[in-house]
């Protein structure tokens, strides 16, 4: 806030715009993060007199409001952006498909160019098409340095990424083959919310986004509590590298994960129901924006709770439950020490039931068709069906829907197309980074929750990334690590300092030879897993443990100046 001669603060000046923000806000109409990206839409940027104005109108202390919105990759509070800005992914589908050479080649033919921004970041969404740029905030791929300079120099980069509509089913379509007929019977009072949870339980459905816990059971404990008003969540922030089924779900079949959300919203009574939308999935935005014009008009959100989107703005960690809970909230979005659990201490400290897109999709099929259906769907003696994201070095990355249960092996070749050149696998990764990964000879592992645990992976949240021999296990380890140091919020020592540390130690290694200590290794490996507050510093280290423990000639052989494959190039 500026000062005038006399010492006095100045309330600061404020746009028509801000001054409609910060009126939203304070009536609870939007959130901070809303209020900051209409700022961003207009201006590019966030002007600092504008975040002045609006922590002034909206009653926001300007730290809270500088250290929310400068915490987000996505806000700009450095000044108007220049005129392109390109952002190369660099997380591991890739990287396995040469982003680091894209990169450092885009780098080189921009560099001077002051119009022109080239930077590295992590997973944007879109690993079935690696390696995938954003060119000011549009996600595409697979790119070249070639196209993208050309589009550069014919003008034709967006000036701002848009929401842009794809063919999906419309509403009068779904309704005809049974879509909405599940919420109107739970509306109408046809099952009650002990049937429904029996329901789930008896079809075995557990959690999609990572952790895998009974849903039946959440759907429970949120019930359970006295405590009022409740809330119902949909986490669709997607943003662990390798996964983009649920991009498929919101893109291909809004319908379907709205009906899921709007009965488990009226299932716990909520007050109201949040859809937390990665901002990279343009399609997907738009995709839901007319699914829900379609729904007010046919008058389907005019009974029950109403729902409200929030876009997210980058940050991998917002998929964390509770740091989702923060950032609706307007705060640095880092997650809460728990228990207490969302169940009975979430969104707005109430009660919460939090779910992710892929399981909010099944309910109303389980409904609908009978917990038996879906039981039945698993092999191996697995319930259910997964949509796995395929990625990595396949003939056919993409999203497939499979019985859960299905041997590893069998998805990557029958689905996946087999690893390319006909090479033999190296890792693979059952369920993003975070899930740690299988070597060739785990490859018979059903893909199902305690399979793969017991195998020494996790099904996490399907994203299936596929490495072949032909790749270094010491640069495996270092995309891995850097992934989870960029991506670590930075709350908690263990996992602040711990990701930068075992990082740091790799590369070392790699750009030098110096020979790891696997003693401080497993220390801090020890520590991160022990005491780090939420999951992202307790799996950070998995991936490299396991590269360690299953190729050490590999780490061995670059303390001695020598990749083993040749593949980091000395
Ligand atoms: C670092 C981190 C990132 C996460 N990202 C996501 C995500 O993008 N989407 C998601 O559904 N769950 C994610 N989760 C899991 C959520 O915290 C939570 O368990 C999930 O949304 C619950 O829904 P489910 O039971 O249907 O899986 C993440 C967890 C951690 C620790
Ligand atoms: S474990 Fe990492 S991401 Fe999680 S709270 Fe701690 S610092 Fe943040
Ligand atoms: S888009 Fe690059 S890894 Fe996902």
């Amino acid at each position: 806030m500026s000062r005038r001669r006399d010492g006095i603060a100045r309330r600061p000046a404020a746009s028509a715009l801000v001054e409609d923000l910060a009126r939203r806000h304070r009536a609870g109409e939007i959130v901070l993060l809303d209020a900051l990206h209409a700022i961003q839409d207009r201006k590019g940027h966030l002007p600092r007199r504008d975040l002045e104005a609006l922590s002034d109108r909206a009653r926001i202390p300007l730290a809270v409001l500088h250290g929310t919105a400068s915490f987000y990759p996505n806000f700009r509070t450095q000044g108007p952006p220049p005129r392109v800005q390109i952002r190369v992914c660099t997380s591991l589908p890739c990287h396995l498909a040469g982003s680091r050479r894209l990169l450092e080649g885009l780098r080189a033919s921009c560099g001077s160019d002051p119009r022109v921004e080239v930077r590295g970041c992590q997973c944007l969404g879109l690993c079935d098409r690696a390696p995938a740029v954003a060119l000011n905030g549009k996600p595409e791929g697979p790119a070249n340095a070639d196209a993208v300079l050309a589009a550069i120099a014919e003008g034709r980069v967006p000036r701002a990424a848009r929401p842009k509509r794809t063919p999906s089913p419309s509403l009068a379509r779904v309704r005809r083959s049974g879509g909405y007929a599940v919420l109107e019977r739970v509306r109408k009072g046809e099952w009650d919310a002990s049937g429904i949870v029996a329901a789930i339980k008896a079809s075995g459905l557990r959690g999609m986004g990572g952790a895998g816990f009974p849903t039946g059971m959440k759907w429970e404990f949120v019930l359970r509590e006295g405590a009022t008003p409740k809330y119902a969540v949909c986490n669709a922030d997607e943003s662990e590298v390798g996964t983009f089924k649920d991009r498929a779900f919101l893109e291909h079949s809004p319908h379907e994960v709205l009906e899921g959300l709007l009965v488990a919203a009226t299932v716990i009574r909520a007050r109201e129901a949040v859809l937390y939308l990665r901002e990279e999935y343009l399609s997907a935005r738009a995709n839901v924006a007319r699914a829900l014009a379609e729904l007010r008009k046919a008058g389907l959100l005019d009974a029950g709770p109403p729902i409200r989107v929030v876009v997210g703005a980058g940050a991998y960690i917002c998929g964390e439950e509770t740091a989702m809970f923060e950032s609706i909230e307007g705060r640095r979005p880092e997650p809460r020490l728990r228990p207490p659990y969302p169940a009975t201490v979430g969104l707005w400290g109430k009660p919460t039931l939090i779910q992710n897109v892929e399981t909010l999709v099944r309910v109303p099929q389980i409904l609908r068709r009978g917990p038996e259906w879906y039981r039945g769907q698993g092999r191996n003696g697995s319930a259910g069906l997964k949509r796995f994201a395929v990625s990595g070095q396949v003939a056919r990355p993409g999203w497939y829907d499979a019985p859960l249960g299905i041997p590893a092996g069998e998805l990557v070749r029958d689905h996946g197309g087999g690893l390319r050149d006909g090479r033999s696998m190296k890792a693979l990764f059952t369920g993003g980074l975070a899930s740690g990964f299988l070597s060739e000879d785990g490859l018979s592992t059903p893909m199902d929750f305690d399979a793969l645990v017991r195998a020494g992976a996790a099904l996490g949240s399907g994203g299936v990334i596929a490495v072949d021999s032909s790749v270094c296990a010491v640069d495996l380890s270092e995309n891995c690590l850097d992934f989870f140091a960029h991506e670590s919020c930075g709350k908690c020592t263990p996992c602040r300092v711990g990701t930068e540390k075992l990082l740091r130690m790799v590369r070392a290694l790699q750009a030098d030879g110096a020979a790891l200590d696997s003693g401080a290794v497993d220390d801090l490996a020890e520590t991160m897993i022990d005491a780090s507050i939420c999951g992202l510093g307790t799996t950070a280290p998995v991936a490299f443990r396991q590269a360690l423990a299953r190729f050490p000639e590999e780490f061995e052989a670059h303390a001695r100046g020598r990749c083993p494959t040749g593949w980091c190039g000395r």
